[in-house]
């Protein structure tokens, strides 16, 4: 009989959102008519903007005859939209970022499981607690890690706990760990890192020769012009980390799927014999052989996320969800429950009343309110006692599902 990888049974429960869906379609079939409202899962509910749609109607006509027809296209991505990305998203804050370093892709949640394939297993690892709960079961799954203890926390992982008390951003580790995931703005507690404290990791990283995984997919979320989008605003970030984007949430492709990874040229990590390995050669080999890249039509969907009328689009749209972020954070304090994140992030992070756990104020909001959230044990042991709201919502649903919380 064929063997299965045992790395998988080594996962502390089903993937998070999975989960959630479980027992919201029990709490459903159970309760029929009852109108839940889902704040759980950070996916987009606003059309897709209009340039996006024009460039990938256009794209589909295209395809339609013999000149314009496009079969596989480059493993990473097309140069026009890797130009276009290096520029309007690097370059013109000052980041040293070349076409030749974006690979295109089709999400930031594959990526970053996917980049394992190229890091060795003896690496020491540390990642947030909370944390996106894909950095710590791909390690799982690539077997990186020991067994779970009873609190869900994995052998061999470093976890830097981010709390109210350092403003959700991690503390560096004591020891040396040699591969550090960050996520900023983050999921699930809506903090974001300054300059100053990125510079920190920075720092951290080349001291210690470790490589940043800087997952930076809610970007387009920071409202202050002060705040870093990109680990590469950091000098000496090119020495040391790998970053994730995604036009996911800022221009509404979760269902549409388009991403990038960056990797810079000249960025080094070391083989089983020492020798310097260029990180770039290693991705790019791995995409050519296991990645066919993102279809031509949605490609050119993401192209026009660039033109004039695709940034005032998607910054329309990123300004809609960050109102229903205020309006979550505002209900929410005047409900009386402390709240966080929610003004540079898509993500209200709540401290769940006295007497309710995570999961019990899930229970408690999805029975007595039909509202749907996720809870912050999900994301880490030092997740418990919180609850993420995502503002991913229409209008009308973000004030009704307030409404129903103010009431309780
Ligand atoms: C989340 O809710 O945390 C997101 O859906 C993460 C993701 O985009 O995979």
């Amino acid at each position: 009989m064929v063997q299965v990888n045992g790395n998988y049974l080594k996962l502390k429960a089903g993937y998070l959102f999975p989960e959630i869906g479980r027992r919201v379609k029990a709490f459903s079939e159970a309760n029929p008519t009852a109108p839940i409202i889902r704040l759980g899962i950070g996916d987009v509910t606003e059309p897709l903007p209009e340039a996006c749609r024009t460039a990938m109607k256009g794209a589909i006509d295209e395809m339609g005859t013999r000149e314009g027809f496009h079969g596989y296209g480059p493993e990473q991505g097309y140069p026009w939209l890797r130009e276009a990305i290096a520029k309007t998203d690097f370059q013109t804050r000052g980041c040293e970022v070349s076409a030749e370093e974006i690979f295109v892709s089709d999400g930031s949640k594959c990526d970053s499981s996917n980049i394992l394939d190229i890091l060795g297993e003896g690496n020491r690892i540390a990642v947030t607690d909370p944390v996106y709960p894909v950095y710590v079961d791909s390690n799982v799954m690539a077997g990186r890690t020991g067994d779970a203890d009873d609190a869900g926390q994995y052998g061999g992982l470093t976890y830097l706990p981010i709390t109210a008390s350092n403003g959700f951003t991690a503390p560096l580790p004591e020891g040396k760990v040699d591969l550090i995931y960050l996520c900023f703005p983050n999921n699930p507690t809506g903090a974001v890192a300054t300059k100053a404290q990125l510079k920190q990791w920075v720092d951290y990283a080349l001291a210690n020769d470790a490589l940043i995984l800087f997952d930076a997919a809610y970007e387009a979320f920071i409202q202050d012009p002060e705040l870093p989008h990109s680990i590469y605003e950091i000098e000496g970030a090119r020495q040391c980390a790998i970053e994730f984007r995604s036009f996911s949430k800022n221009a509404g492709f979760t269902g549409t799927r388009c991403a990038l990874t960056v990797v810079p040229k000249g960025l080094m990590g070391t083989a089983a014999n020492g020798e310097k390995v260029e990180l770039w050669a290693l991705w790019n080999r791995r995409q050519c052989t296991k990645f066919n890249g993102v279809s031509y039509i949605v490609q050119r969907g993401a192209e026009a996320v660039y033109s004039i009328a695709g940034q005032a689009q998607v910054k329309s749209l990123v300004s809609f969800y960050m109102e229903n972020a205020a309006i979550i954070r505002q209900e929410l304090t005047a409900a009386g429950l402390i709240v966080y994140g929610g003004e540079q992030a898509p993500y209200v992070w709540i401290q769940t009343p006295e007497g309710l756990d995570s999961w019990g104020f899930f229970d408690h909001l999805l029975g007595n309110a039909h509202v749907v959230g996720t809870p912050g044990s999900g994301f880490g042991a030092a997740g418990e006692g919180y609850f993420r709201l995502s503002a991913f919502n229409s209008r009308a649903n973000v004030e009704e599902a307030m409404r129903r919380i103010r009431s309780l």
